[in-house]
């Protein structure tokens, strides 16, 4: 008879290669970074200690985060702080053994403040390059749009975006999901297939599973970030069984959002048993409460995820990236 898997320890989980492919590089702005910048740069927030920050790390549903996220993000003003944050992020990338990392950018909360594009990218791109330099880490962006905000506003980033085309992987969709549908980007994404981005959108975290459909139909998407609310529409799963569509989904995100009261109920594991594509991630890390590792081994805590189970998803992980298939498969055969 054939001994079961064990579950996966920490050690295990940590030494696995993994990719992470949902990751918002605003949220892992760490308490510590956010004082400084604000220091450096007189801005005034309502938090004067590292516990007041962690304090206001209480949240009811997405919109209560995305309020702190937002206010958190305002003390990101010039080059060397887009430098530090993605810097921070990378080095925790070798630390836990995250060998392809594809992060997600909202420039438009930096442009509406009065910031150039240009500023966000380059500190974005220097830390990258310094880090391919200094141990190979790999890793790409994913340029998202506001979806609370007008097609039109997302219609005039992508042209602003042009430039640096080839810095920027693939466009996302996130934000405010409930009462933004897919549809209303219908446009933007288009004219980002034809410029030849690859494409990712939040849906099924908040919203319904039709907005699942919907991004996978009116977007043209390749990956569904969260896509958690699939299990509302049994059809739907057996799709992404058979498409191997790729899910993002974001354990800790989920139960701090109230998305879950308890990751005992997290249905991560039976989607992958079930066969479909799905991927660990952290999402915004800083704000709640661990980084890739973290998230895996609260799997392993709460639902028990054996070795056999951790290695399907780091091999997932891989698979749903886009690298090109040579370096897809260099990375799987470290496996
Ligand atoms: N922006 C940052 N994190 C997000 C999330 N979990 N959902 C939607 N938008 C986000
Ligand atoms: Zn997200």
């Amino acid at each position: 008879m054939k001994t079961p898997s064990p579950v996966a320890s920490a050690k295990f989980v940590l030494q696995l290669p993994k990719a992470e492919l949902h990751l918002h590089i605003e949220g892992s702005l760490e308490p510590e970074l956010m004082l400084s910048l604000a220091s450096k740069h007189g801005i005034d927030l309502p938090y004067r200690t590292l516990e007041d920050i962690r304090a206001a790390y209480q949240f009811d549903d997405l919109q209560s985060f995305l309020d702190l996220y937002y206010l958190g993000a305002g003390v990101l003003m010039d080059e060397q702080d887009f430098y530090d944050l993605m810097w921070c992020y990378l080095c925790r990338c070798r630390e836990e053994n995250i060998l392809h990392t594809e992060m997600m950018f909202d420039p438009q909360t930096h442009t509406d403040r009065g910031i150039a594009l240009e500023t966000v990218i380059n500190g974005f791109t220097r830390a990258m390059d310094d880090a391919k330099t200094g141990w190979q880490q790999s890793s790409a962006l994913i340029m998202c749009f506001l979806r609370h905000l007008p097609e039109e506003e997302a219609l005039r980033t992508l042209e602003q975006a042009m430039p640096y085309k080839d810095r920027i992987l693939a466009v996302g969709l996130d934000s405010s999901e409930a009462g933004n549908p897919p549809g209303k980007f219908q446009r933007v994404f288009k004219r980002a297939a034809e410029a030849g981005f690859f494409r990712v959108a939040h849906a099924g975290e908040e919203g319904p599973a039709q907005y699942i459909r919907d991004a996978l139909i009116l977007l043209d998407v390749q990956r569904i970030d969260h896509g958690v609310r699939c299990v509302d529409d049994p059809t739907l799963v057996d799709e992404l069984a058979s498409t191997k569509v790729p899910l993002t989904i974001c354990p800790l995100s989920n139960v701090r959002l109230c998305v879950y009261d308890h990751m005992k109920q997290h249905p991560v594991l039976d989607l992958l048993d079930r066969g479909l594509r799905v991927t660990v991630n952290s999402d915004d890390p800083s704000y709640f409460g661990g980084y890739l590792c973290d998230n895996f081994n609260a799997l392993g805590t709460s639902l028990g995820m054996t070795e056999q189970q951790a290695v399907q998803l780091a091999r997932n992980s891989f698979e749903a990236s886009f690298l090109a298939q040579e370096t897809k498969q260099k990375f799987l055969s470290l496996l």
